[in-house]
């Protein structure tokens, strides 16, 4: 299934240029890796109305499967949860619960962890840790139930 992803890294210092964004190509070629269009890519800095209005374009632009990078941690600074929660239909928590519990056995750092799943649209968003490294494992823990739930968020809601 040629899932059409768009990627959005989150990250004040990218945003502005004060280092390279590693996390978005990271996730790029993991996408294509799984057979996957890499359909868009966004940087945007750490503010909730950006993070909002990245994820809004690319579902405009077609796309299924939005992954974010970044922001998920415990600094104030971190806002992707509130940003996607305020605009999602509903969340799916089983993503961030096999992303905490698999990245326990990597990092305890993963319980400070806030990733999460969630419907905005017809799209299912995926937020990851910001670290390149961290964010494609996670992505990997939670991949195989990608193509069925992209699958059924694609199909028109039959007429009750
Ligand atoms: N999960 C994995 N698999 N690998 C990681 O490196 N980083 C942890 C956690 N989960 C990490 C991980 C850390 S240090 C934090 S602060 C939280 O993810 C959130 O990371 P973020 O603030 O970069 O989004």
């Amino acid at each position: 299934m040629q899932i059409h992803t768009g990627i959005i890294t989150i990250s004040d210092r990218a945003s502005k240029g004060l280092y390279d964004d590693l996390g978005g190509p990271a996730l790029k070629k993991a996408a294509e890796g799984y057979g996957w269009k890499a359909a868009a890519e966004a940087l945007v800095p750490d503010e909730i109305r950006d993070i909002q209005r990245a994820i809004r374009e690319q579902i405009n632009q077609g796309c299924q499967l939005i992954l974010t990078t970044g922001g998920t941690g415990v600094a104030l600074r971190d806002v992707t949860p509130e940003a996607v929660r305020e605009i999602a239909v509903r969340e799916l928590p089983g993503f961030g619960e096999v992303m905490r519990a698999e990245s326990m056995k990597i990092t305890k750092n993963a319980i400070l962890s806030r990733n999460l799943a969630a419907v905005v649209g017809n799209a299912l968003v995926i937020c990851l840790p910001g670290k390149p490294s961290g964010a494609v494992e996670c992505l990997s823990f939670v991949v195989g139930a990608i193509p069925h739930c992209v699958e059924v968020l694609q199909e028109v809601p039959t007429s009750c």
